[in-house]
């Protein structure tokens, strides 16, 4: 049934222009645990009673193939903001998760930044579409109080479309393939899009994955970060169940909710809750 055909009621009193906090997650290093962390932060949220959006930008997909069975089109797919312009609220799709919805990606977002080039407004496209999530119209049919983003491995495009819609910036990063140079090359450019297209943009922190508590390296590595920036208090650890997880297509929380890692999950989701969401 289209949304717009759903029966008024209870429903249109939840309405509201409410902003959602909206959180990309990024790192322009490859396999740090962005997709893990955007899903398990996203699927945490839902658990605590918020309405999410996940946003995927990734050409590789991964992050949609675990909320969605269905490839989506261009014309369904993320890529239709870039390519047309279309409203978020317009394209989300619900998933299995009641309150989690997803804006899926497609192989073509590889195709984004030829798209773009010279488009005026090219880094802009992102935001104005997910301004579209305020209204509470369409298939949330309702306030979305947050949105997650999960970012191409890169500094490109996309990622520069998520840092100038976000209101937040988690970084996570993986304490034995660390690089100080590549933390502060991030740090820069999002400093670069607060001065000049977004001065809400906030960064709370970074999020230590894949952590091994065993080596001494593990310990030690804080330090040097927190120079630069808030490390989150909880850890991820390396651990296989997250490996499962992608690969059953689920959440943590449904493969194995009693598992450390879904705890760390659960506690990470509770941090950015109370920094983020207790600051509104
Ligand atoms: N805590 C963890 N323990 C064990 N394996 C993990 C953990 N977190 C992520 N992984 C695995 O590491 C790999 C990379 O993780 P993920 O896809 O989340 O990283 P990414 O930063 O999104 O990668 P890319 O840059 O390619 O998008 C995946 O195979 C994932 O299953
Ligand atoms: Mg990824």
């Amino acid at each position: 049934m289209h949304p717009g055909y759903l029966p008024r009621g209870p429903q249109t009193s939840r309405k509201m222009n409410s902003q959602p906090n909206i959180i990309a997650i990024a790192n322009q290093k490859g396999g740090v645990g962005k997709t893990t962390s955007a899903i398990n932060l996203a699927a945490g949220l839902v658990r605590e009673g918020r309405r999410v959006v996940v946003v995927d930008l990734d050409a590789q997909a991964n992050t949609s193939s675990i909320f969605i069975t269905e490839r989506p089109t261009d014309e369904s797919s993320v890529y239709a903001v870039f390519q047309h312009r279309t409203p978020a609220a317009q394209l989300i799709q619900a998933t299995r998760l009641p309150g989690l919805f997803i804006l899926p990606a497609v192989v073509q977002l590889a195709d984004v930044e030829t798209l773009l080039s010279g488009a005026v407004d090219g880094f802009f496209r992102l935001k104005d579409s997910l301004d579209s999530l305020s209204s509470g119209d369409g298939v949330a049919d309702g306030p979305i109080d947050a949105v997650i983003i999960d970012c191409p491995p890169n500094l490109g495009l996309l990622t520069v479309n998520a840092f100038v819609a976000a209101t937040h910036l988690i970084v996570p990063l993986q304490t034995s393939r660390f690089s100080l140079d590549g933390l502060k090359t991030i740090l820069d450019t999002a400093a670069t899009v607060q001065k000049r297209f977004n001065s809400e943009l906030k960064i709370p922190g970074a999020l230590i994955t894949m952590y091994n508590p065993r080596t001494a390296i593990s310990h030690a590595i804080s330090e040097p970060i927190e120079e630069y920036i808030h490390v989150f208090e909880t850890k991820i650890s390396r651990t296989v169940a997250i490996e499962e997880s992608h690969l059953m297509n689920q959440t943590i929380f449904e493969y194995q909710p009693r598992s450390k890692a879904a705890q760390e999950y659960e506690s990470f989701t509770r941090e950015v809750l109370g920094g983020i969401f207790e600051e509104k």
